[in-house]
């Protein structure tokens, strides 16, 4: 909805409402790049505000991309280790986005970024059951018993797994190949699953967030979500 600059600004805890409307007199405030007029209006939740060409807080459009991360690379927004980071894979995108959850330094795959905060909470939250399927690559072979060991539960860290799904078991050589969907996000949850049943993971890429798939998005590439694909993740 729009609303009057001089209140947006005041909300954003930058200045009274009236200093707000002389700084909008001076010049010094921006809406979609152009400088504002008393007495103009904005959305912000569409319209980039700016005072002094800086954006004020809570006015960020909001945007969510999905990128197909690669191995080697770390879903946090810094790393004391030095390592390389997911967003150095979207430095041409200005705003600042999250993570949305994290995938494990080498796991590769589908990780939504974004800077809304309540599709965020939404498809993290443990309430809402999201279900993320994951292609995995495991040394030796995953037997029907084992299989039937995953999908039921097994216990990580002192806590029992809720029912997953197991799919498309493939043996490979030595390695076998087999899709596992889960609705919970404990840390290192399908490695440590693999684990209790025996299994070492080789490789891991999830392939899937509720409706969503990588597509033919190449690794290290995004592609960003559309209003349709948002508001059917909020649904
Ligand atoms: N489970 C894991 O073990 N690692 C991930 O990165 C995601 C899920």
């Amino acid at each position: 909805m729009a609303e009057r600059l001089q209140k947006l600004i005041a909300q954003a805890g930058m200045a009274s409402r009236r200093q707000a409307e002389d700084w909008i007199a001076e010049g010094r405030v921006s809406v979609n790049g152009h400088v504002a007029v008393v007495g103009e209006k904005a959305d912000p939740t569409r319209d980039v505000i700016e005072v002094d060409g800086r954006q004020i807080l809570g006015t960020e459009k909001k945007i969510t991309i999905l990128l197909n991360k690669p191995r080697g690379y770390i879903s946090t927004l810094s790393d004391p280790q030095g390592r390389r980071l997911v967003t150095d894979l979207i430095a041409d995108i200005p705003e600042r986005l999250y993570p949305v959850g994290r995938l494990d330094f080498n796991t590769e795959g589908l990780l939504l970024l974004t800077n809304d905060g309540e599709l965020s909470l939404r498809l993290t939250h443990p309430r809402h059951h999201v279900s993320k399927t994951y292609l995995v690559k495991v040394q030796g072979t995953l037997s029907s018993a084992m299989a039937a060991r995953l999908s039921r539960g097994v216990v990580i860290d002192g806590y029992k797994t809720a029912p997953a799904k197991v799919d498309h078991i493939r043996s490979a050589g030595t390695s076998c190949w087999f899709e596992l969907t889960i609705r919970e996000g404990k840390n290192r949850q399908v490695r440590k699953m693999c684990e209790s049943v025996g299994l070492s993971v080789v490789r891991l890429k999830r392939i899937r967030i509720d409706f969503l798939d990588l597509g033919d998005l190449a690794i290290g590439k995004y592609r960003f979500l559309s209003e349709p694909e948002i508001q059917r993740l909020k649904q």
